[in-house]
């Protein structure tokens, strides 16, 4: 008889795979839950107390279970063999090339984590996408599992997740929703029941959705669609405030007091970044074109194309602001995370206005109290293409700082553009005295007192909002 009441295997222990399990663990102490990767990495900083990623809650809640039911191991073949419940939860990038490129969704990893499924095991397992897949997924990854030799059976089930960084571990805790999506036979929903009760220790029977597979798999992407659809709605909307001297913070406060339409998420910015977004989306209309649905395609494709306008045009409102040219002026960055409360760096909308000012010739300065140096240029160099060998003098170009008024000590211009809390209670009268006049302010996260930097002196540029 085994100690455990279920083992659970998931490969791949990043953003979603790490903080995911980890609560699981937390929630359920009869059950033992392993974190595999292939990269080693990855594997000892979980196994360490300087964790791979950074997330609030995060190490207190992986303490508590690390070495009682939470492992972390490279090993997983062996972990493959134990577990009854295995979870893919890898890296699902857009892919760069061949058919679908800059469109498509790369499945490869999931593929991989399939193929090894089937190659190693040696009892029937249930097998969860954890990933967001494209719609029917889980039918390649049905028909790769048929290939075990053992003449063991799979069931596959979609559990996509729906955990925001920075708040991951209270999402986890306290999800909206969990859904499971399994095939609508005996055996599917028996191994859907079987997820179901796992996630039953904490969270409320009412909760949990079960549906079908297809369902499941495109509710992941219609829900980042929907999302992410609402922030470039109101960024749309505040490029027309800009114009008009309408206040796009009023906007989203009587529009988003209308129940129908809700107050989340309708927060202007210079436009969303993360991982997820983009490539969802891009994903969603890569399915619609495959589908032959052209309209809903180009519908969806708006939702980047305003994402892209917006990031663009704050790049061009620095430049316009400052007298039309940035060429040797310091200009520094406060914030370079997607959001706050991470240190992620994915697709980060600070990356492509740092990228717009280096073209013209400014000099950066930037600060992020969670980004190193190295992530910020290996996400530079993948994502803009933009990195030592083909840039001259980049270094030179960027200093990376760790004193945010260091930073701001004679620049030219300051940009705000993640919205860590720290830059609220900045002494700006001590940043203003520091700067070269005009001192010019550009505030991409609407955080800060804008009519208290104005009679500082500052001369204020805020997206949205009246010069
Ligand atoms: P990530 O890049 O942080 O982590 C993926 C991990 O998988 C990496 O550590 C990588 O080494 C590992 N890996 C790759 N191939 C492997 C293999 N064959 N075997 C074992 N490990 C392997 O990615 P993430 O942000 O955790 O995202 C994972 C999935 O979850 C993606 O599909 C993403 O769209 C989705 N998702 C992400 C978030 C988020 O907030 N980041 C939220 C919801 C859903
Ligand atoms: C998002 C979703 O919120 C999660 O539900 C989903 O699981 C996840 O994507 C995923 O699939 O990866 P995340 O990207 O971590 O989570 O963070 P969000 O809080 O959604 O923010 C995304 C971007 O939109 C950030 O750059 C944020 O600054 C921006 N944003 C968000 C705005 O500009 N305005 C808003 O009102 C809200």
């Amino acid at each position: 008889m085994s100690e455990w009441d279920l083992k659970i295997l998931c490969m791949g222990a990043g953003y979603v795979g790490g903080p995911t399990m980890a609560v699981i663990a937390k929630q359920c102490p009869k059950i033992r839950v392993v974190v595999g990767d292939i990269s080693q990495k990855q594997i000892d900083g979980w196994n360490s107390d300087n964790l791979p990623i950074y997330e609030p809650g995060l190490l207190e809640v992986v303490k508590e279970a690390r070495g009682r039911n939470l492992f972390f191991s490279t090993d997983l073949d062996k972990e493959i063999q134990e577990a009854d419940i295995v979870f893919i939860s890898v890296n699902t990038p857009t892919k760069t090339s061949g058919i679908g490129a800059g469109r498509a969704a790369n499945i490869k990893n999931c593929e991989l984590c399939a193929r090894q499924i089937a190659k190693v095991a040696k009892s029937d397992k249930i097998v969860v996408e954890k990933s967001t897949v494209p719609v029917r997924t889980a039918s390649a990854i049905q028909r790769i599992l048929k290939s075990n030799e053992n003449g063991n059976s799979f069931q596959v089930l979609s559990n996509p997740e729906f955990l925001a960084e920075g708040t991951a571990i209270t999402d986890l805790m306290n999800p909206d929703r969990v859904l499971i999506g399994g095939q609508q036979t005996p055996e599917g929903l028996k191994a859907a029941e079987t997820l179901a009760s796992v996630y039953a220790n904490w969270i409320p029977r009412e909760q949990i959705l079960t549906t079908n597979l297809w369902s499941s798999e495109l509710s992941k992407l219609v829900a980042n669609a929907f999302l992410a659809q609402r922030v470039s709605s109101i960024n749309s909307i505040s490029a027309l405030c800009e114009s008009t001297g309408a206040d796009v913070s009023e906007i989203s406060r009587a529009v988003g007091m209308d129940d129908r339409i809700g107050k989340r998420f309708l927060q202007s910015s210079v436009g969303f970044g993360g991982s997820c977004f983009q490539k969802d989306i891009l994903n969603l209309v890569y399915l619609c074109e495959t589908y032959g649905l052209q309209e809903c395609a180009d519908y969806w494709r708006g939702v980047i194309n305003m994402n892209d306008f917006q990031k663009r045009r704050f790049s061009e409102k620095v430049v316009a602001a400052m007298f039309n040219t940035v060429t040797g002026k310091k200009i520094s960055i406060l914030g370079y995370a997607f959001k706050k409360d991470t240190g992620d760096v994915r697709e980060t909308p600070s990356m492509f206005v740092v990228r717009d000012l280096l073209q013209e010739g400014a000099k950066l300065h930037i600060y992020d109290p969670q980004v190193s140096r190295e992530d910020m240029w290996s996400e530079m160099s993948y994502t803009c293409g933009v990195n030592h060998d083909n840039t001259p003098r980049l270094d030179e170009s960027v200093t990376t700082e760790d004193d945010v008024y260091k930073t701001c000590e004679g620049s030219h211009g300051v940009c705000i553009l993640t919205e860590w809390d720290e830059f609220k209670t900045l002494d700006f009268k001590k940043i203003y005295d520091s700067m070269a006049k005009p001192a010019f302010f550009f505030d991409g996260r609407l955080i800060c007192d804008h009519k208290a930097l104005r009679e500082i002196g500052f001369e204020v540029y805020a997206i949205g909002k009246p010069d």
